[in-house]
């Protein structure tokens, strides 16, 4: 590899942040029938999975692909839907769970592309937010942790794929690079 890991975010604290924004949203839904939650694929998965087991609202779980960085470190900025919802999700409560939030225009997108179904409710919750990256501005509801302009993996976040199964989250730091 011609890079490192450091670890930036300790399983514990994860664990303990996706207690709290669980119970936060179990709390702004405790009068709501039935929420869906919607994963981002893949980055999402590890974190929709503990968090929605910390809800224990009714909930279903549904996912989208849209396309992302590919192999690089870089945005694309063009946002292409690859997998649509099974749900209908007309009239429905829904949340969008992402794993991080960079330039914003992933979530942009897919917050128009939903909105257009006409949802009951949208929210965004995102694991990690990079605001310092943001290009366009997307309201967000849940944040677990607001963090520089590092180029994280672990906790179903990947470089080039891999990573995703690390229990933690890391930075990830080029060889050749001095930070
Ligand atoms: P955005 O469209 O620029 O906001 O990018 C969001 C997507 O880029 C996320 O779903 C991630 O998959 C990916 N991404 C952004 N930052 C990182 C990172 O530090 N590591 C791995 N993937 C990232
Ligand atoms: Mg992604």
């Amino acid at each position: 590899m011609d890079y490192t890991i450091e670890e930036l975010i300790s399983a514990e604290s994860l664990a303990s942040k996706v207690k709290e924004i669980g119970t936060q949203i179990e709390k702004d839904y405790s009068n709501t029938d039935e929420i869906i939650l919607i994963g981002l694929l893949r980055g999402s998965t590890v974190f929709l999975a503990d968090l929605a087991r910390e809800i224990t609202l009714d909930a279903k779980i549904d996912f989208m692909v849209v396309s992302s960085y590919g192999n690089s470190m870089n945005s694309s900025r063009e946002v292409k839907i690859k997998k649509d919802l099974e749900e209908d999700i007309s009239g429905k409560h829904i949340i969008i769970v992402e794993d991080i939030i960079d330039t914003g225009y992933t979530l942009e997108k897919v917050r128009e592309y939903l909105l257009l179904r006409e949802p009951a409710s949208l929210k965004i919750c995102t694991l990690l937010d990079k605001p310092e990256r943001r290009e366009v501005e997307v309201p967000v509801d849940y944040t677990g942790y607001t963090i520089p302009d590092v180029f994280v993996i672990g906790y179903g976040i990947d470089y080039a794929q891999r990573h995703r199964n690390l229990p933690y989250i890391g930075k990830v730091i080029m060889k050749e690079s001095k930070s």
